[in-house]
């Protein structure tokens, strides 16, 4: 998720390291760490918490580590709070191997569990440190680091890019990949691995892009690479033409664009773990089926986006599990009196996780009774604490004030606790469990193509960048979708916008569409189709310029009453505010850029509202 960098060859590694870890600051991550295998061939390993100046200082920028070969770590917690024990390179309790990993590893726990029945020690909390445990256990069977790396790799499920070093074979980094980037570089006498060219491109502009599956090993002379049976690749060199300055923010102009393109990858992290063989399954959550079974009431309590996300969990949990469901603004919900008891339960959303409002939402819920689920992002953050269950978003950082890849995962978990609930209470249609399960696998990828051809939304924003109003419309889920859009929209571009409930309009907001006026038109949700294309008929006899979403099979009907219509892929209904959402998170980026806006840092607006 965060950032990898390997050295080998004949030069101190450390400062390489270091400097290495410095541009991929950009990435975000909350400690980091360096492994260099000194000349008497041992594992020296030094973590920090926080800054990676806070690593720097302790060891001298580097000098207090001699060493021509190491790895270095900046890493964005998943399991484990951010801590100095919980960062990488994790090393193995015998001392022998140390390790550095991006991604999940999916099936830790049965893993640990194991290990520790044979006796071996744990320190932290992570999913990683299941890696350098096993590798230093199968070494003790065959003696030989490849193949007990090749064993490790059999056994662990998940996505991961890792660099791993042996204390007993100094000369060498071992890598392997699986659904996380890795990259090997080829310098003058000296071979590189890093988790994104930034951090290698001062020293070698020739590199190698790894495939899921291979394993590399990187000496000074060389790089060896391996596919899954052991054969050997020849990789195909790239040259990578790009300035440094160029890398900043992955290339792109702003974190935002950076973490719209990042939600494939976010949702396959939310996603994949979570469904074995066709079941939803909610690893580590301690709520038992007879609590949920117990439920009288269910409350969604959150703030902005994430209240957003609440909202189409109401209609999707009602619609699962047939039972109501409450979304409540966390800053109301405090001062309300609620209806709470100890049979309630509070699904809290949060990306931060330390959102003011939604913590003080969190302790009156508790105080009064109720069992509290939270959504979180941010591993290790106050809520995540003081929830008596949470499920991870694992969406990575996300730093432009607007969100995007976090409210896609808060979505998808929640779509998630709707099937898990649904299937215990008995409540949801298996057929249509099974197929949302399938699209649910089927959404990165399908977003994935979205993304790729969302090529005519600058032109609409180009269009309509200088409106000083917009409406968004819709009914059922694409009224919940709007108010997100409309959010997005306001909070980065500052033109007013408001989402209605289409069939709303008409009870007063019809009086302000006048000619000109732009009306986003949401006709993603078919079941309500028809209903929807009334009401932008509506609009535009009373001269609305209207932009329509829709889906793929509905576009040719949506053409026949609005000009300008973008579309998404179709899937499970339920799943459709999943894709809806991206052409919206465009159009609101490409006007605020239109208009100059400081799109990450809108005025006004701080990424985690401590404030009430
Ligand atoms: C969304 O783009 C916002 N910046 C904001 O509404 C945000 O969703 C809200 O402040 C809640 O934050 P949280 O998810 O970190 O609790
Ligand atoms: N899952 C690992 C951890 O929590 C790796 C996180 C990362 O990719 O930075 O330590």
């Amino acid at each position: 998720m965060c950032g990898i960098v390997g050295f080998v060859g004949s030069e101190q590694a450390a400062p390489i390291l270091l400097d290495g870890l410095a541009r991929l600051e950009y990435r975000g991550y909350d400690s980091a760490g360096v492994a260099v295998v000194s000349e008497q061939h041992e594992l020296q390993v030094r973590k920090a918490k926080g800054r990676l100046q806070a690593l720097s200082d302790a060891i001298h920028g580097g000098a207090d580590l001699k060493g021509c070969i190491g790895m270095g770590h900046t890493r964005w917690a998943t399991h484990g709070a951010p801590s100095e024990v919980n960062s990488h390179p994790h090393v193995s309790a015998g001392g022998k191997f140390a390790v550095i990993h991006n991604g999940i590893i999916e099936n830790y726990v049965e893993i640990k569990e194991f290990l520790i029945s044979q006796g071996v020690r744990f320190k932290s909390e992570t999913d990683t440190e299941v890696v350098a445990q096993l590798l230093e256990f199968y070494y003790h069977e065959c003696h030989d680091f490849f193949e007990a790396v090749g064993r490790v790799l059999r056994r662990i499920e998940g996505a991961y890019a890792l660099g791993m070093l042996c204390a007993d074979c100094p000369d060498r980094i071992i890598a392997a990949r699986k659904d996380a980037p890795l990259l090997l570089g080829y310098g003058d006498g000296c071979t590189f691995l890093a988790s994104d060219a930034t951090a290698i491109i001062r020293h070698t502009r020739d590199v190698a892009y790894m495939e899921d599956g291979e394993v590399a090993v990187l000496t000074a002379d060389g790089i060896r690479v391996y596919n899954a049976l052991s054969q050997p690749v020849e990789k195909e060199h790239h040259r990578i033409d790009w300035e440094v300055s160029a890398a900043e923010k992955g290339g792109y102009q702003h974190f935002m664009l950076k973490e719209i393109m990042e939600q494939p990858e976010a949702l396959r992290r939310a996603i994949f773990p979570r469904i074995r063989d066709g079941k939803i399954a909610l690893g580590g959550m301690k709520l038992t089926n007879a609590q949920i079974r117990d439920f009288s009431r269910i409350f969604i309590v959150a703030c902005g986006s994430s209240y957003h996300v609440g909202m189409i969990g109401k209609y999707n949990l009602e619609h699962l599990l047939h039972r109501s469901v409450e979304v409540c603004l966390a800053s109301e919900f405090r001062y309300s009196d609620p209806i709470v008891d100890e049979h309630t339960l509070v699904i809290v959303i949060s990306q931060s996780g330390e959102t003011l409002d939604t913590m003080a939402a969190l302790r009156e819920a508790k105080k009064r009774g109720a069992y509290i689920l939270s959504i979180v992002n941010v591993v290790g953050s106050s809520i995540a604490r003081e929830s008596d269950d949470v499920l991870y978003t694992w969406a990575g950082p996300e730093i432009a004030v607007a969100t995007t890849k976090a409210y896609s995962t808060q979505l998808a978990v929640l779509d998630m606790i709707g099937l898990y609930f649904g299937e215990v209470l008995g409540t949801v249609d298996p057929a249509e469990y099974g197929e949302v399960v399938a699209e649910l696998q089927k959404l990165p990828e399908k977003m994935e193509a979205l993304l790729g051809r969302c090529d005519d939304i600058p032109k609409y924003a180009a269009e309509y960048f200088n409106h000083n109003s917009v409406f968004f419309i819709g009914r059922n889920l694409d009224y919940a979708l709007g108010l997100e859009g409309s959010l997005k929209l306001k909070e980065i571009s500052y033109i007013h916008s408001e989402a209605y409930a289409s069939g709303e309009l008409k009870h007063g907001t019809i009086s302000l569409i006048e000619d000109g006026t732009l009306v986003i038109a949401l006709g993603t949700y078919a079941p309500l189709f028809d209903k929807a294309m009334s009401n932008v008929v509506e609009v535009k006899a009373r001269g609305a310029d209207v932009l329509a979403l829709t889906t793929e099979s509905h576009a040719k009907e949506m053409a026949k009453t609005v000009e300008n219509v973008l579309t998404i892929p179709d899937t499970a209904r339920l799943l459709l505010p999943s894709l809806g959402v991206v052409p919206l998170q465009l159009f609101s980026y490409y006007v605020a850029l239109q208009r100059g806006c400081d799109i990450d840092k809108p005025r006004n607006l701080a990424k985690s509202v401590t404030v009430e």
